[in-house]
């Protein structure tokens, strides 16, 4: 199989999806615990799709469990599908039977990207005053400053919910907005570019041989994902060996 070549950032490789899991919740450990010492608060917008659950299921867990100030931690989405909260397809209901109903983070302080709505657009514009209300920002105006962001990669190398050839990969001026997938629920909500790469802390959870091609898409510049490259930030990939072409 061939290898992906030079990803942009630290690159972690582990065997299995499990150590993927278990290095990512050992680096957010690190990054929550430094957060919360300058700050007071640890800002962190979770992945949706499949790979982050077995993630939120190792933090929601001992020993890493015990090692987090839940109460300071403030959630947000990464993107969400336009359905609603309860459905299996959506990010946040996973997210909850994962981690966040197993936890004592203060239910104020999770920010749900209100995707069901009929109007996409205006529940983008919300979830955009929600970050630009809730985090702080490089300069007045400047993209909202989260301490970590989560992501996963699509086969297509899609990140978020921005798609190759969507117009949401030029948006600079909004936080969030709506997009479309091409694989259902078609109709997103996706935080932008600005926000990905305004982050302090940027990590992407990649298993399987089926994401090798996107990862060579991001070493190329030819995916959405190749466009998150925090210039103020840590960007970090965990990878097992199936997609990192190593087995
Ligand atoms: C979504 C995700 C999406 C996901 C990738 C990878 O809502 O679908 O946000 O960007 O991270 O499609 O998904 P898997 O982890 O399930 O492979």
């Amino acid at each position: 199989m061939r290898q992906v070549g030079r990803l942009p950032g630290a690159v972690t490789v582990r065997d299995d999806a499990a150590g993927v899991a278990a290095s990512a919740a050992d680096w957010i450990v690190e990054v929550a615990g430094a957060a919360i010492a300058e700050g007071g608060r640890f800002r962190i917008a979770l992945a949706g799709g499949s790979t982050p659950r077995t993630l939120y299921q190792v933090l929601a867990a001992a020993p890493h469990r015990e090692r987090m100030d839940w109460r300071s931690w403030e959630v947000f989405f990464g993107d969400e599908r336009a359905c609603p909260p309860d459905d299996p397809a959506s990010n946040c209901r996973m997210a909850r039977e994962a981690l966040l109903d197993l936890v004592s983070i203060r239910p104020e302080l999770i920010h749900r990207m209100e995707a069901e709505r009929a109007d996409l657009n205006a529940a983008a514009a919300k979830y955009s005053s929600i970050l630009a209300s809730t985090c702080p920002a490089a300069s007045p105006g400047s993209a909202p400053r989260l301490d970590c962001v989560l992501l996963g990669l699509g086969e297509n190398g899609h990140t978020a919910s921005l798609f190759p050839g969507d117009p949401a990969l030029q948006v600079r001026d909004r936080w969030a907005v709506r997009s479309r997938a091409d694989y259902a629920p078609f109709d997103r909500i996706t935080v932008t570019y600005p926000v990905l790469n305004a982050a302090a802390h940027v990590a992407f959870l990649v298993t399987g041989a089926a994401k090798g091609e996107a990862l060579r898409g991001v070493v190329d510049g030819r995916v959405p994902a190749a466009g998150v490259r925090p210039p103020d930030g840590e960007l970090r990939w965990f990878l097992d060996a199936a997609a990192a072409g190593s087995r």
